[in-house]
């Protein structure tokens, strides 16, 4: 295994991400953590990640001497290359010549990081992002690649194998940047690429066994992907030990609480019980018109509605939940905090405390990728393993102003054309989410000789990777009228449609 010590940049996730990528296990941990815990807990390998502070001022980040004390191979990215140089008895300095984006290295020595991808004499393309510049090595090191704004773009001792990049291997406009972290934990680290999903289920299914001896576990099962793939893995383990609660709120897209009961109950033979509680959800909704009152009593009466069948049941010992990496990895960056709360999410936040039920979170380690493949290997279709991600208030956040069973069938008509569209012209997967949402606006318009007087509707589609950020999907006009002919011919209630067409920023993914 491999730690990642994190100095705050924005992409430390995606080194970790490579690495995986790679077959190797490995961890994200704040820089300044307990030297002890770090010793104990026995890497074969250190990544010192980039960051945004500056090593030419008094105080800075520092690695734990502990890192380069052990003789375990060490690799530093950028700031990670910095603090090796300033920790090991070099020199970093600000520089006038600053470097962002995409940059040139020539490669002017060999070493074993590089070997396989570039050779002595090699130009390849990197992705760079840094003011400060290191000016002189420590002994021992020396220069393996050299850029225009940087004379030391790529470091190498290989006799105590430390290696540093300037640039970012871990992105992907530094196209050989994946081999050269697979190279680092495989060739220099000695690691073999053991990381796969098939291993990770039979480990697993021994550590759910191990954690729930013959003790019963609840599952909170809505179709998405992390509670789906967190449900079979369980399943797998422990039998008719689970029982699986799928609270239907009513606000689903069109089939798919009957697809999560088919699946669920008829293919995987897990048990499930299937509450459909959409007469309390709508009638508590009603004249209910604020985004963030609608998500609250959403929330609110889930949580009701979870624990009133959980105690039908006579109750359990564990909670299954799919929590998943990046919701537990110490982030550096977000120390700061997160300043206004733009949308306050719920998914099944505050189910833990009110029950205190112990819990099992058996993809606590992976990536969002990674827990689509394990569903794969699990055997879930596709629908479910590939799907889009939906928010936990559904389409109730897709209808701005006061939600009913009329205006959620009428989407939910609008939403399945869309995405029926999209899967038949090829492009769902390369959208990272896509829906109609209903605007509370009535138009004029005219069908045949009559005038008709409806709801407008907006689609939406973005690409992202995170969420964080998302860009317009660039639809073919042909593919936006042809979808909006069949909304206005074959929705009653909709005739008229839109592209919403702005980003996020500024604008969000969703409409509340
Ligand atoms: P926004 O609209 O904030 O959405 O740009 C970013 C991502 O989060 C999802 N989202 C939610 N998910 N509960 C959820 O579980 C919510 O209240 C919620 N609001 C937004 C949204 O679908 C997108 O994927």
């Amino acid at each position: 295994r491999i730690l990642i010590l994190d100095f705050g940049s924005q992409v430390t996730q995606l080194i970790a991400r490579r690495l995986r990528e790679a077959g190797v296990y490995c961890e994200i941990w704040p820089f300044d953590v307990d030297p002890e815990r770090i010793a104990a807990h026995g890497a074969r390998g250190f990544i010192l990640s980039g960051g945004p502070a500056s090593l030419t001022e008094d105080v800075s980040p520092r690695a734990p001497s502990f890192v380069f004390d052990t003789g375990v191979p060490v690799l530093g990215i950028c700031y990670g290359e910095q603090a090796i140089c300033a920790q090991l008895g070099g020199a970093v300095e600000n520089s006038d010549h600053r470097e962002f984006g995409r940059a040139f290295v020539d490669v002017v020595a060999d070493c074993t990081l590089f070997e396989g991808v570039w050779q002595r004499g090699a130009r390849a393309q990197v992705w760079m992002s840094h003011g400060d510049r290191v000016t002189a090595l420590p002994t021992g090191f020396q220069a393996v690649a050299v850029s225009s704004g940087a004379p030391f773009a790529a470091i190498a001792d290989d006799a105590r194998r430390i290696y540093g990049v300037q640039f970012h291997p871990e992105v992907m406009h530094t196209p050989d940047g994946g081999k050269l972290l697979a190279n680092f934990v495989h060739r220099v680290c000695g690691l073999s690429n053991a990381w796969t999903m098939a291993n990770f289920r039979d480990t697993a299914r021994a550590a759910i066994r191990a954690q729930v001896g013959s003790g019963r576990v609840i599952c909170g099962l809505s179709g998405g992907v992390d509670s789906s793939v967190a449900a079979a893995l369980i399943h797998e383990a422990i039998g008719d030990q689970l029982v699986c609660i799928f609270v239907d709120h009513g606000l689903l897209r069109a089939g798919e609480a009957d697809e999560v009961i088919r699946v669920f109950r008829d293919r995987f033979n897990i048990r499930l019980v299937h509450r459909d509680a959409s007469d309390i959800f709508f009638a508590a909704l009603e004249g209910i018109s604020d985004p963030e009152q609608k998500r609250k009593t959403i929330g609110r009466l889930f949580i009701e509605v979870f624990e009133q069948e959980a105690h039908k049941l006579g109750g359990a010992d564990f909670l299954a939940q799919g929590t998943l990496y990046p919701d537990v990895i110490e982030s550096v960056s977000a120390r700061g905090g997160p300043s206004a709360v733009i949308k306050s999410h719920h998914n099944v936040g505050g189910l833990p405390e009110r029950m205190r039920m112990k819990l099992v979170e058996p993809l606590r380690e992976l990536f969002k990728d990674e827990v689509r493949e394990l569903g794969r290997e699990l055997g879930l279709p596709e629908t479910i393993v590939g799907r889009h991600p939906f928010p936990g208030p559904g389409l109730a956040i897709r209808i701005p102003g006061p939600v009913d069973r009329d205006k959620v069938r009428i989407l939910q008509k609008a939403d399945a054309i869309y995405l029926e569209a999209i899967r038949a012209a090829g492009l769902y997967d390369a959208i990272w989410q896509a829906f109609v949402a209903l605007l509370p606006v009535r138009s004029v318009g005219v069908m045949g000789d009559g005038r008709t007087y409806e709801f407008a509707c907006a689609l939406r589609a973005v690409t992202s990777t995170d969420g964080m950020t998302a860009d317009v999907y660039p639809f073919d006009m042909s593919f936006l009228t042809r979808v909006a002919g069949r909304i206005v011919n074959e929705v009653r209630g909709i005739n008229r449609v839109t592209y919403d067409i702005t980003s996020k920023p500024p604008g969000t993914i969703e409409w509340e």
